[in-house]
């Protein structure tokens, strides 16, 4: 990764003599390195950190939902105190129709009631 500024102000000295100067190429080399650094940090950041509340089958949801995707997904939704069951019935449908999550019945069923009773 940190040949690629030396290679590309090797290219335009010899090729373009004079077009890009050595000290605007430090200039770019320098800058280059400081966005690496900014990019390294953000990935840092976006460790896994959330959780789903304990509870009966809190651990099946866990697994299963966070294959694709964090759980903030799930403990970032707003309330749903009119219908939770048929909010979270519809959200795991369409992780099944939409996004191919594959889950046997009697599990998807704990983790409605889990998800219904936990996030509402
Ligand atoms: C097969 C991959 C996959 C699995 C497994 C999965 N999801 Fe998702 N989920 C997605 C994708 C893709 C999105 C949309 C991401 C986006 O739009 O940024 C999403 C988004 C969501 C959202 C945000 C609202 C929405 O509808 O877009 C919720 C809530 C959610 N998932 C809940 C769950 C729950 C609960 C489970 C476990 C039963 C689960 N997901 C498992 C792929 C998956």
């Amino acid at each position: 990764m940190d040949t690629a500024p030396k290679k590309s102000r090797t290219r335009h000295s010899s090729a373009r003599a004079g077009a890009l100067d050595r000290r605007s190429a430090k200039r770019f080399a320098g800058k280059l390195s400081t966005n690496v650094g900014v990019w390294h940090r953000q990935t840092a950041l976006l460790a896994e950190t959330a959780q789903l509340r304990q509870g009966p089958d809190s651990e099946i949801a866990t697994t299963t939902c966070q294959v694709c995707h964090s759980l903030d997904y799930i403990t970032t939704q707003p309330p749903r105190l009119a219908n939770p069951g048929a909010f979270w019935t519809a959200e795991v449908t369409k992780m099944k129709k939409v996004y191919g999550l594959k889950l046997e019945d009697a599990d998807q069923a704990r983790i409605i009631d889990y998800l219904s009773k936990t996030y509402r």
